[in-house]
């Protein structure tokens, strides 16, 4: 198949250096990867030849960092979701939360929105630790197990999941003007503001890596 007609999924999954360009021209690859690569470009009135060619370049810096996730066992897969994302996301989560909470008492009248910040981001933690639960309690060991049937029926679930976490991911970088430090900022403001764009981005990776990678893998 040629590369104009993939899924920008498919892309970020093959070719190092995707997801740094795809981030670059806020190209959504993690939920919305379905959509083909040629049509995403033209919606945002991207000339594909170019963003191919960037990629080809991002990938020749950051290529001894890529691993070709499709070719790994579904075994490989689960445990690089729980040691690279689910591990270190829980902890993320959790500073985050506490930032989130101290900075909207100390500074709401500084900036309201914050209040909504921390609401918006606390339900996204209740939510995401609910399904990091599902993934390493049901998902997982099923699939560990060789056990596809029963792991299958559990994808639509999880797939609406990501889609409500990903509109959640969008929410909160609205609330804080794409994780923008304002000049009024404190240190612990700066570290929720860092801290939060971290974790977007490692979402997006991890969310990727199932809906695109693992996911299709189960399926077939
Ligand atoms: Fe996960
Ligand atoms: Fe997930």
């Amino acid at each position: 198949m040629k590369i104009q007609e993939q899924s920008v999924g498919e892309i970020a999954a093959r070719r190092p250096g995707a997801i740094e360009v795809f981030y670059r021209y806020g190209i959504e690859f993690c939920c919305g990867g379905g959509v083909p690569f040629s049509r995403v470009c033209e919606e945002k009135g991207l000339d594909p030849d170019k963003v191919l060619k960037e990629i080809e370049e991002a990938g020749r810096e950051t290529g001894g960092d890529f691993r070709a996730w499709e070719e790994a066992s579904t075994a490989e897969i689960v445990s690089h979701l729980l040691e690279g994302y689910h591990v270190p996301q829980r902890e993320r989560l959790d500073q985050c939360a506490e930032w989130a909470v101290k900075v909207a008492r100390v500074h709401e009248e500084k900036d309201p929105r914050l209040l909504a910040l921390r609401d918006t981001f606390l339900a996204l933690r209740d939510e995401l630790l609910e399904h990091f639960d599902k993934e390493e309690e049901l998902l997982f060991p099923a699939i560990v197990a060789g056990n596809p049937e029963k792991a299958a029926a559990l994808l639509d679930s999880l797939s609406q999941e990501h889609e409500e976490a990903g509109a959640s991911l969008e929410e909160i970088r609205k609330l804080s003007d794409g994780f923008v430090v304002p000049p009024q900022a404190c240190n612990t403001w700066r570290a929720l503001l860092q801290g939060l764009e971290k974790l977007e981005r490692g979402l997006h990776e991890h969310i990727h890596l199932e809906n695109n990678v693992l996911f299709p893998k189960v399926r077939s």
